[in-house]
């Protein structure tokens, strides 16, 4: 729960200022202005790739994922976008109407909108209104998993705010007359407000630094336990977090316990031929993100720049699914996340929720391609060839080493269980332990120095 309302509006504020999230779930109606028929040269600022449908059904998807009931959904077309109200006063008096009567009290406009603009339409639809801007924040609200996304989401949120502050309350600006413990004397309402803002902004910034050092430390010491990481993404909704639970379920023992309190989204997984990785799920992607919002995003996806293996979870039940996969891989670009073949699985996600024509037409369509897997995280359908798959795809991170190691040096012994994946073990008569192990490329190097250092000292 925030602090103080800083948009006014008439439902009751979520922590991020938006969607209630206890109790009943908010009536809302959602609606994508369409300028994609706007005359000539102007590029759709929506994204060229999606008609005004397809942005619709997405808007609405955004919209259940944080539980809002919907209660209409409709394009509105658009010829010019009018300064104080986005949409002309027509049609925001016929959409007044259908609030009326659906008794909605939220309206997601799947557009960005101006302080004004957005103050405007609440004051005529006596409803609160949520841009796409605010839809996006409220689902990484909801998503992020660690201290650091949470903070970050908060962060983004309280720019946001600030905006809105600066410009939308400008008129109501008043003087609060008298020393008060909110400020000096004559302080306005929107000076202190801006003043709260700012402070509130300064703390968050700092506890992130923190949490970022305490962070990067915890990585360093991760990095200790070197196995393969494979990172889970995709587009929300898809799937991931179901996966992943269904990836780790069965390992969720005190092994994992290092990693879920460094980060519940780390987890130790066996895979059936013995060898073991760090998954890793990360928060669902959006198209169109908005730019100040990048830096929110990306802040959760380091996981995925330092992966050895990358599932892109697609919900095959999606018609979009083909769009949002394009959109995935293009941040990930951005990112300069692009990995090759051997590095990327394509888990078609969601099987038990096709129809048998679409199940056969998507299922012939994967055919035999290695590096593509049709399953459901539900059900658990495919999971035995996604594990395989994973497995072959981070032998390449791997190599397989046999060392027999003198009953002088047996603390070595104890040095391979912590950093590299025991194969096989023989305690020989003479007392040396010989051991087959897979260990990434970091370990082999730092067991063969860990050898020279022994020599160096013997000598
Ligand atoms: P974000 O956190 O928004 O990125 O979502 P996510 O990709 O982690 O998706 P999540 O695992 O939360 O699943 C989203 C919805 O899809 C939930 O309602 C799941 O129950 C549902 N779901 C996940 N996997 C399957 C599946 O295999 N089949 C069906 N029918 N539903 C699924």
């Amino acid at each position: 729960m925030t602090e103080f309302d800083t948009t006014p509006g008439t439902a009751k504020q979520g922590r991020f200022g938006g969607v209630d999230r206890r109790g009943k779930p908010t009536r809302a109606i959602v609606i994508a202005p369409d300028i994609s028929r706007r005359p000539a040269a102007t590029p759709d600022a929506q994204g060229p790739s999606r008609t005004a449908d397809e942005r619709l059904s997405e808007a609405v998807g955004l919209a259940l994922a944080i539980d809002l009931e919907i209660a209409a959904q409709f394009v509105v077309p658009l010829a010019k976008p009018v300064p104080a109200t986005l949409l002309g006063s027509g049609k925001v008096d016929e959409i007044a109407g259908v609030i009326a009567a659906e008794k909605a009290g939220l309206v997601v406009v799947d557009h960005a909108l101006t302080p004004v603009q957005q103050r405007n339409l609440e004051k005529a639809w006596n409803a609160k209104v949520l841009d796409r801007t605010g839809l996006i924040l409220e689902i990484f609200g909801r998503r992020a998993r660690t201290k650091e996304g949470t903070l970050q989401v908060e962060l983004a949120h309280l720019n946001y705010q600030r905006g809105r502050l600066v410009r939308s309350w400008t008129h109501l600006e008043r003087q609060r007359g008298g020393a008060g413990f909110m400020g000096g004397p004559g302080e306005t309402q929107i000076e202190a407000d801006r003043r709260i803002l700012r402070d509130k902004i300064k703390r968050l910034e700092n506890e992130l630094d923190q949490v970022r050092r305490t962070r990067t430390l915890h990585r360093s010491k991760r990095q200790k336990v070197p196995l393969p990481v494979v990172a889970l993404v995709g587009y929300t909704n898809a799937g991931k977090s179901t996966l992943f639970n269904r990836l780790t379920g069965a390992d969720v023992m005190a092994e994992n316990m290092l990693f879920a309190t460094l980060d519940p989204t780390l987890r130790r997984v066996g895979l059936p031929g013995g060898t073991e990785a760090i998954l890793s799920d990360t928060v669902g992607f959006i198209s169109d993100l908005p730019t100040h919002l990048v830096a929110a995003f990306r802040a959760t996806l380091e996981e995925v720049e330092e992966a050895d293996l990358v599932i892109h979870v697609h919900d095959a039940a999606d018609p979009q699914a083909g769009a949002q996969a394009e959109d995935v891989r293009t941040v990930l670009a951005d990112m300069g996340v692009t990995p090759d073949d051997d590095h990327v699985i394509e888990a078609h996600n969601k099987i038990d929720a096709l129809g048998p024509a679409e199940r056969d037409a998507l299922v012939r369509r994967l055919g035999d391609t290695e590096g593509e897997v049709a399953l459901s995280a539900l059900t658990g359908e495919g999971m035995d060839a996604l594990k395989a798959l994973i497995e072959r795809k981070i032998a390449g991170a791997l190599v397989t080493r046999r060392f027999v190691v003198p009953a002088a040096n047996y603390e070595d012994v104890a040095w391979l269980y912590d950093h590299a994946i025991v194969r096989d073990r023989d305690d020989l008569d003479s007392g040396a332990v010989a051991v087959t192990v897979q260990m990434t490329r970091e370990a082999a190097d730092g067991y063969a120095r860990r050898q020279q250092q022994r020599e160096r000292q013997a000598g």
